[in-house]
């Protein structure tokens, strides 16, 4: 029997990861499924299963590098090798400046910034060595451009997306390929019961996201308005920008 393509999704107990690692089981993916909350990680593995396609679930905090590096190490011999890699987990806090806190940042570093490095290297190595394999980052539209209220949450996006742009040319000629994926707004927890013009249910945001994926696209950003009015606000000066944004 030829081995079925594999995946491994952090934040995959609900939200986009959740959503995602579903829509990979469609697509013929067996799974890997991190994050802290076992029961709800038992759950989206009841519905892979019901899919048909083999998941495991890993119980870690990408707050700490060491339990990443395990789960993926598992994840990989469980799986014989992973094909994708996906460093979704992530939190947001909304809070104006003024009133900014260093744990509100540090949160946000940690988990966003250091929970995805963790996850992106502890993989690469074994696709380098294995010669395939895709690693994916959840950024987001405000790697354009940060949003008022988000300091911290817009600085962590801008980083992931800038580390996967320059992990995408250092491995250009290599058989590992990075997509860079920016959603816009996608109804989930981390939205709270806000929902913006222009919000996409996460089941959508995963289908597009596992598009991106077989594709191997450099960038992924929905939906296009959205994508597109902050490409062009990233071009307006900041004194600009201040009174339109601000
Ligand atoms: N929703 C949006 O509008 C939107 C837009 C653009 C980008 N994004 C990005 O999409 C990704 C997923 O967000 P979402 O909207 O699906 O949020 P969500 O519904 O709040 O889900 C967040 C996921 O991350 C996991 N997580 C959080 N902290 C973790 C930690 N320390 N260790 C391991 N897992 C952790 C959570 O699992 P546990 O709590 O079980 O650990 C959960 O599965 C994030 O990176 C987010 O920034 C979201």
């Amino acid at each position: 029997m030829s081995r079925a393509d594999t995946a491994l999704v952090t934040g995959a107990s609900r939200g986009i990861g959740r959503a995602l690692a579903l829509a990979l089981a469609r697509r013929g993916h067996d799974l890997a499924l991190v994050a802290r909350t076992e029961s709800a990680l038992a759950e989206t593995a009841a519905e892979v299963r019901a899919l048909g396609r083999r998941a495991e679930t890993f119980v870690a905090d990408v707050r700490d590098p060491k339990a990443v590096r395990a789960a993926v190490e598992a994840a990989d011999q469980a799986l014989g090798g992973l094909d994708v890699v996906v460093a979704n987990a992530g939190v947001a806090t909304a809070r104006w400046s003024g009133k900014l806190t260093y744990d509100d940042c540090a949160d946000t570093i940690d988990v966003n910034v250091r929970g995805a490095v963790a996850t992106l290297l502890a993989a690469l190595p074994g696709m380098l060595a294995r010669g395939r394999g895709t690693l994916v980052g959840i950024s987001s539209v405000v790697a354009y451009r940060g949003m008022p209220k988000l300091a911290a949450y817009s600085g962590s996006k801008a980083f992931l997306s800038a580390f996967l742009d320059v992990l995408r040319v250092d491995l250009r000629k290599t058989p590992v390929r990075v997509v860079d994926v920016r959603p816009g707004y996608v109804a989930t927890d981390m939205l709270g019961t806000s929902r913006p013009p222009g919000t996409v249910e996460p089941d959508a945001a995963a289908r597009r996201i596992a598009d991106g994926i077989a594709r191997a696209r450099p960038v992924v950003t929905f939906p296009w308005h959205l994508a597109a009015l902050l490409r062009l606000l990233r071009c307006l000066p900041p004194a600009l920008y201040d009174r339109l944004v601000g």
